[in-house]
């Protein structure tokens, strides 16, 4: 989105980042071939250890790259990162462990560097060149 428009709302919901994963059409649906997503596990885990009130963590529907299963998105007031093809339960631990060293330091940590293969940008090239120019014409 472009141009800058004062924020009017305010929420008492804060948080330092949101992870959203994805459980839609096809993320995590092992009968259409796709790895398992530990949904039920990840959020028991997310809750035990308090990272509820400090990262948003959200089981969505369908985020549109289905071909990249599974999918996340995580932001914070920086961006976001998006992530494909989570396959293996060590990720979800490494990402609950990120999780876990981000809330104590109040912010949202770089991610593991087990995690760069998995980023991927779903924004076109030219929507992004042309978000990336207006920001430029801005800050001249
Ligand atoms: S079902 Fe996950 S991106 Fe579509």
């Amino acid at each position: 989105m472009q141009g800058t428009v004062e924020q009017v709302l305010t929420t008492k919901r804060l948080v330092i980042g949101h992870v959203i994963m994805c459980r839609g059409c096809c993320c995590g649906d092992v009968n259409k071939g796709k790895p398992e997503f530990p949904v039920d596990w990840l959020k028991m885990e997310w809750k035990r250890r308090g990272l509820l009130k400090n990262i948003q963590l959200t089981i969505s529907g369908c985020l549109g790259p289905c071909d990249l299963s599974n999918v996340a998105s995580i932001s914070d007031a920086a961006g976001s990162v998006w992530l494909g093809n989570i396959r293996h339960q060590w990720q979800y631990d490494a990402l609950l462990d990120w999780a876990s060293e981000s809330k104590a330091a109040e912010v949202l940590l770089p991610l593991p560097r087990e995690f760069d293969e998995l980023r991927f940008d779903p924004f076109r090239p030219a929507a992004r060149a042309l978000v990336q120019a207006s920001i430029s014409e801005v800050t001249l």
